[in-house]
């Protein structure tokens, strides 16, 4: 595969003239420069290259390698500047204004093209960026062929195009034609900046390159697999495109089905681009096709109303974002449930959700294993035995986590949940990346590996068009989650009927934040995070209830809940950082009151057998607990004859 050559080979990339249609735009700024920088940084740019962006705006080139020049800076995503490296590229920055329905713009712009082949001996191959919307496509590529690219016998000639490919089945099939008109499918690249993230190409490369996962790689040994992107940003200031398009436009379809077709597909016969190509084409179109009442029942959508962001500051919901229409039906989250219908995964469901302004930023894939029987206890003090999961850690966080059960030192038999972690920023010592140099350093030697083709494209809408078709006719409930949190309550309920759990991750960040863990170290805050499962309760669910028997603790990450007496009067409420349900753990008693959500309520839940473990393996823990108990219903807890009984 291309990137193959980045680690090794460290070669540089074949002569040619990049043209950037659309360039004065903050793509061009934000990432494809500063990639282009890391990629001459690197030495992978070659010496025979020069870069011609063209725009509406009225830039010189002078002015257009200014803009470039404090635009690198800005989002160089090196720890230092290299000026003189910076000031090789930028010598080879040019810049002709134009509108892309003026032919005798792309006339200067074919006399440019020549003069800086000539200059840099290019050798003919030129490659066109289209950093515009999709609706120019047809346009420019109908110039480029009156003013003669097409017919130019020297050199290659590419493009590069840019999502969204497409916004429904319907038009992607129009723009593949149109786009097929002008141009070979081998000289299409058709940009997924997802597969430009190492720890996505890590996928492929963990999967095929390890023989120890691969045969338990199905639906004999796999119980279920879950795809989740959260991200904590709302629109950004985008919300006039996000409203056309929506959480399974903007993430799903493409970047997340992409991902998806990596951790699902065939070993393919080798890694040449087709062959990579044909097996993620085959995987998606395996996909089963949803049909109205299977949207209903497997699919969930959310919009955020107002909330907090992560650091607690005051947000607003998407209706009061600028440019959406205060009625808007658009998802900014959505949730569903996939099956691959093939040898390798009958039956295997796939889960997959992402959102915007969620309580975290973060990009993981969780593989669960099937638990292991657990006849073998039988006798012990262990109930039910956890499933094995491969967690694959996409960002921010990059890493690969293995996590399973090993015995807890001591004479007895007990069992605790521990991890393997394999984190990039310890392993690799390379700086951090756009995702973007690895894309145009292939398109640029041909490599068509990373980038999508006509068919993929129309399956993974095929499999999309049937959410969108029903959602248009069904009037959505929104907002039905508040900025911050963990997304819809129907989202948890899709895969609890199913008997499942999301894996919601908590950092050692956010578990520090709570009271009660505060001073906890690392080995304490470590387990908590394996341990902890996320729950979510709406406004007046009751969460535990007086006279029960208590079988968890619950910690508030978001909202409010009321504890109840017994003439149904609210006697107090707890917030976030609050734990409750600790007293009938603490004592083996019934649960003493009723505890029912004020609000929408994030909670994680640790169970009795986890909570006490962690009492027995941390005195802090027990201390800061019974406190808790103390001073909130006066209850007086046994301290060491407690942990002894249970
Ligand atoms: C883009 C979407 O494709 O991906 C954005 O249009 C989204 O809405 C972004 O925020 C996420 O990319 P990343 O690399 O930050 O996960």
């Amino acid at each position: 595969m291309g990137s193959a050559a980045l680690d090794g080979g460290q070669q540089p990339a074949e002569p040619c003239i990049l043209v950037i249609f659309g360039a004065s735009g903050d793509l061009t700024k934000r990432l494809l420069m500063p990639a282009l920088y890391n990629l001459a940084c690197d030495g992978l740019l070659p010496q025979q290259f020069a870069i011609l962006g063209i725009a509406m705006d009225e830039l010189t080139t002078e002015s257009f390698r200014e803009r470039m020049t404090v635009g690198t800076k800005q989002f160089s995503t090196r720890k230092e500047f290299d000026a003189k490296m910076w000031d090789w590229l930028c010598s080879r920055l040019h810049y002709v204004p134009g509108k892309f329905d003026d032919p005798a713009a792309f006339a200067r712009m074919s006399e440019l093209v020549t003069q800086l082949d000539q200059q840099y001996q290019a050798r003919g191959n030129v490659l066109f960026y289209m950093a515009t919307p999709p609706s120019v496509f047809g346009l420019i590529s109908d110039n480029l062929e009156r003013a003669g690219f097409k017919t130019s016998s020297e050199g290659w000639k590419r493009i590069i195009v840019e999502k969204p490919f497409g916004t429904d089945l319907p038009s992607a099939i129009a723009l593949n034609r149109e786009i097929l008109k002008y141009w070979r499918e081998d000289q299409i690249f058709r940009i997924d900046h997802y597969l430009g993230k190492e720890t996505v190409q890590n996928i492929i490369a963990f999967r095929f390159s390890n023989g120890m996962f691969e045969p338990l790689w199905n639906r004999n040994f796999i119980d279920h697999i879950q795809f989740s992107v959260s991200e904590s940003v709302g629109v950004e200031g985008r919300g006039g495109y996000y409203d056309r398009s929506g959480v399974l436009r903007d993430m799903m379809q493409n970047h997340m089905f992409q991902m998806l077709a990596y951790l699902c597909m065939e070993p393919p016969a080798s890694f040449a681009p087709e062959a990579v190509r044909n097996e993620k084409s085959k995987v998606l179109d395996a996909v089963r096709i949803m049909d109205g009442a299977a949207v209903r029942t497997h699919t969930v959508r959310g919009q955020y109303g107002p909330g907090r962001d992560p650091d607690g500051n005051p947000v607003p919901g998407y209706r009061q974002e600028p440019s959406v229409p205060p009625g808007s039906a658009t998802e900014t989250f959505a949730a569903m449930k996939l099956y691959i219908d093939n040898w390798r995964w009958h039956g295997v469901p796939i889960y997959l959700r992402s959102g915007k302004r969620l309580w975290r930023r973060g990009t993981d894939i969780v593989v669960q294993l099937k638990a292991a029987p657990e006849v073998v206890f039988r006798g012990t003090s262990i109930e039910s035995l956890d499933a094995n999961r491969l967690i694959f850690h996409i960002q921010p966080d990059q890493g690969i986590e293995l996590r399973f059960q090993a015995k807890r030192p001591g004479p007895e038999m007990a069992l605790q949940k521990v991890n393997m972690r394999f984190d990039y920023s310890q392993a690799f010592s390379a700086s951090r990346a756009t995702g973007y140099e690895v894309l145009i350093y292939n398109c640029m030697n041909g490599d068509a590996t990373l980038f999508s083709r006509t068919d993929l494209v129309e399956t993974a809408w095929r499999i999309a068009q049937p959410l969108l078709d029903t959602w248009k006719t069904d009037a959505p409930d929104f907002p039905n989650y508040a900025a911050g949190t963990w997304g819809p309550k129907a989202a948890f309920e899709l895969i609890e009927r199913d008997g499942r759990k999301w894996v919601e991750i908590p950092t050692r960040e956010t578990l520090a934040k709570v009271p009660l863990f505060e001073g906890a170290d690392s080995v304490l805050l470590g387990s908590l995070i394996m341990a902890l499962k996320p729950v979510v309760f709406q406004p007046g669910d009751v969460i535990i209830r007086k006279g029960e028997p208590g079988r968890e603790l619950y910690l508030i990450s978001r909202g409010e809940v009321e504890v109840i007496g017994d003439s149904g009067e609210v006697i107090a409420k707890l917030g976030e950082g609050s734990v409750f349900g600790e007293i009938s753990l603490l004592t083996s008693e019934p649960r003493t009151a009723t505890i029912r959500a004020a609000s929408y309520c994030d909670c994680f839940v640790l169970d009795k057998s986890d909570f006490v473990r962690v009492l027995r393996d941390r005195p802090h823990f027990l201390e800061a607990i019974t406190e808790v108990a103390q001073a909130r219903y006066n209850v007086s807890v046994p301290g060491e004859k407690l942990v002894e009984q249970m």
